[in-house]
């Protein structure tokens, strides 16, 4: 069986470059036993002292297999082990548009991109249809986007992806950056914004767009439609149609003062998360998944399993899920948990 070792990309940021490797671990752990079943082995280890995550995958899936591997969120390079030889192997991301669409942005209160896709990875292996993960075309929606961190991710991955904040600054600063980076990167796209309008009700504003990687892919439709709401992720009822998207991912507000204007808003993820579920859950799809990441210090883990269960979504357990825990710095003990919609 064929031996793959990943070699983990080195973070800019310090805590998360700690907690990396361990990371990637679990969350191949999660991606492989949705793929492929429990019985892949993935294993960390060290070579020459340098941290890996091992893993073995079938011979009849190893194309699926190397895809996956390559687009784990902390992947640097791959090779295969041969004896005691390492023959590096080409990577398969799916990244359509240049890196830098994750990485120009730097504020206070960005969630960090290594940790975003992980949260968007794992959801993807939660749904019902794991393999749609490296298909592109899923509909994702993050209902507390900030300046678009997920935005950019999902568009990147060939999805339709839509945000909502409340926070009009995040609205507007990813507004100009998105546009501005569309231009400079010479990407053909139609923009469309103004008041958000219903039933003669003004409830925020929207920016839509569309974009393709491509000039061709431009003509032939194959576009990327990124939305952002600028509105209460609360009371989202007649501004997005139910059973429409296909994953809901966030990181919801660590309900302390860490340098995001975005926790003023909410100094109780819990109430808001109750809040808001009923509405969520209305927009998921059937076999579709929720990834909220969260801070265990203000939403305990049980109560936040207890509320995804009364909005009758199921939460995902199996390999890799009870690893994801880490430390971001005192005030802050980060998790993700994942729900299913029958
Ligand atoms: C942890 S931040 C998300 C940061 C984002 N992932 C990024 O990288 O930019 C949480 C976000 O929740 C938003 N938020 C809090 N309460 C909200 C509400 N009721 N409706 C919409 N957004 C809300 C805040 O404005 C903040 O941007």
């Amino acid at each position: 069986m064929p031996e793959y070792l990943v070699l983990v990309a080195p973070s800019a940021n310090r805590v998360y470059a700690d907690a990396a490797p361990l990371l990637v671990e679990a969350e191949a752990r999660v991606v492989a036993s949705a793929l492929a079943g429990p019985d892949v082995s993935v294993l960390r280890t060290v070579l020459a002292g340098v941290d890996y995550v091992q893993v073995q995958v079938l011979e009849d899936t190893q194309g699926r297999g190397l895809r996956a591997l390559s687009n784990l969120s902390a992947t640097h390079a791959i090779f295969q082990r041969e004896g005691e030889l390492l023959r590096p192997v080409p990577l398969a991301r799916m990244e359509r548009y240049p890196s830098d669409l994750l990485t120009i942005q730097k504020y206070r209160g960005k969630t960090n991109e290594q940790w975003t896709r992980l949260v968007l990875n794992v959801t993807a292996a939660a749904a019902r249809r794991p393999e749609r993960w490296l298909d592109g075309g899923l509909v994702v929606l993050d209902p507390m986007c900030g300046r678009g961190t997920t935005l950019n991710l999902a568009m990147s991955c060939g999805y339709d992806v839509i945000g909502v904040d409340l926070d009009r600054q995040d609205y507007e600063a990813y507004g100009a950056f998105i546009k501005t980076w569309l231009r400079q990167h010479r990407l053909k796209h139609t923009v469309s914004e103004g008041a958000l309008r219903i039933s003669g009700e003004n409830r925020g504003r929207r920016l839509e767009l569309q974009a393709a990687a491509t000039k061709d892919a431009f003509k032939t439709g194959d576009l990327q439609q990124v939305t952002y709401l600028s509105t209460d992720t609360t009371a989202l009822d007649g501004l997005l149609k139910s059973a429409s998207v296909d994953l809901i991912v966030t990181d919801t507000p660590y309900g302390v003062q860490h340098g995001s204007h975005g926790d003023r808003l909410s100094r109780r993820p819990l109430e808001l998360l109750a809040t808001a579920l009923p509405g969520w859950t209305r927009i998921l799809r059937a076999g579709g998944a929720v990834g909220l990441s969260y801070n265990r210090h203000v939403a305990p883990q049980d109560e936040l399993a207890d509320l995804l269960r009364a909005n009758g979504l199921e939460c995902v357990q199996g390999p890799g899920y009870d690893d994801l825990r880490h430390r971001v710095d005192a005030s802050i003990d980060r998790d993700l948990i994942v729900a299913r919609k029958a």
